[in-house]
């Protein structure tokens, strides 16, 4: 079997409500991964392209974060509307979506725009 061209991340992490970070799924739909899997089945890309359920990608202030590997691009705040732009414009054209993905400087931080000193969802 050929190996996967590429992964897709979907943080599918819950927190109780009211958590200081918040968390990217929490009616715990797995909502997201699911779409993910359907577009790519759609567009004939199982077996090439895989959308995994992921644990909390320690990014939560700017959930709902997917990343897709080996591109390392990451996006935040991601809705049920953005997977099919996601799926043709970066994993079938090779485009990125600017608009979606988390800036390089706010990944991995302890502080950026969106967070307050504590790490907290702003
Ligand atoms: S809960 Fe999704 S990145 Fe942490």
């Amino acid at each position: 079997m050929p190996k996967f061209e590429k992964h897709i991340f979907v943080c599918g992490n819950q927190r109780p409500p009211g958590h200081p970070r918040g968390c990217c799924d929490p009616a715990a739909q797995k909502e997201l991964q699911v779409l993910f899997k359907q577009k790519l089945a759609e567009r004939g890309l199982k077996g090439k392209v895989r959308a995994n359920h992921s644990g909390c990608l320690d990014q939560c202030e700017h959930g709902p974060t997917v990343v897709v590997y080996p591109d390392a691009v990451w996006y935040g705040g991601v809705q049920r509307g953005d997977v099919e732009e996601i799926v043709t414009s970066h994993i079938l054209g090779g485009k990125p979506v600017e608009r979606l993905m988390i800036a390089d400087e706010c990944l991995n931080t302890v502080s950026c725009p969106h967070k307050n000193a504590e790490g907290a969802k702003k």
